[in-house]
């Protein structure tokens, strides 16, 4: 047996909670991996919403769901993930967030912390019970260490009768490696 490496393990566990005709949210679009993979778990019956504040990085992913003639599985929006209650009305089965800048672009366009907090606070109330959020957290650039500790802060004090928080983290490994921070809603959040 080896150690899940943390992508592998955050894939494994997007799948374990995603069955066909489920509604899931990939808040950070990017290059489109996620959203594929997502849109693949789905099936014909489902839906992913996908975001990105990136024209860039919407394009990129609609093309790599086209080649994949997998486009129709797939809502990819040109806007925050902190305004996914906009757009969603559905209980989602699971989010992932893939926090940092979009690789081969422009480093300063990266994830913030208000933002992603309140996109995690609004997918809390969209989340099935047994629902998943799961982050990969890279924290190896500028204003990725603050980004890091307030969603970690903020991770750890969801009251735990609601909310599983797990962190799988490599701890010997050099050069700020990513790790995930995955969050299971296991009942209804008291409403604020
Ligand atoms: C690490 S990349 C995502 C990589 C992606 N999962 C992939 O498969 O390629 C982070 C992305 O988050 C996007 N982003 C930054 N702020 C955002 C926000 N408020 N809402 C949605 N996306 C945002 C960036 O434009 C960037 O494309």
């Amino acid at each position: 047996m080896k150690l899940k490496r943390v992508l592998q393990y955050a894939q494994d566990l997007l799948a374990d909670a995603i069955e066909e005709g489920a509604t899931v949210v990939d808040a950070t679009a990017g290059n489109g991996h996620d959203t594929l993979f997502l849109a693949k778990l789905v099936g014909d019956n489902g839906q992913v919403y996908a975001f990105d504040v990136q024209k860039e990085a919407v394009d990129a992913t609609l093309l790599r769901l086209l080649d994949e003639g997998l486009e129709h599985r797939a809502l990819v929006l040109k806007d925050g993930h902190e305004n996914v209650a906009k757009y969603v009305t559905k209980p989602v089965s699971a989010a992932v967030f893939n926090l940092g800048y979009l690789p081969g672009s422009d480093h300063d366009i990266i994830t913030k912390p208000n933002t992603t907090i309140t996109a995690i606070e609004e997918l809390l109330k969209l989340l099935t019970i047994d629902g998943i959020i799961v982050l990969v957290i890279y924290h190896g650039h500028e204003g990725g260490k603050e980004e890091r500790d307030a969603v970690i802060d903020y991770v750890s004090r969801l009251p735990q009768k609601h909310v599983h928080v797990l962190k799988y983290q490599f701890l010997n490994q050099q050069n700020d490696p990513p790790f995930v921070i995955a969050l299971q809603k296991v009942k209804e959040l008291p409403e604020q």
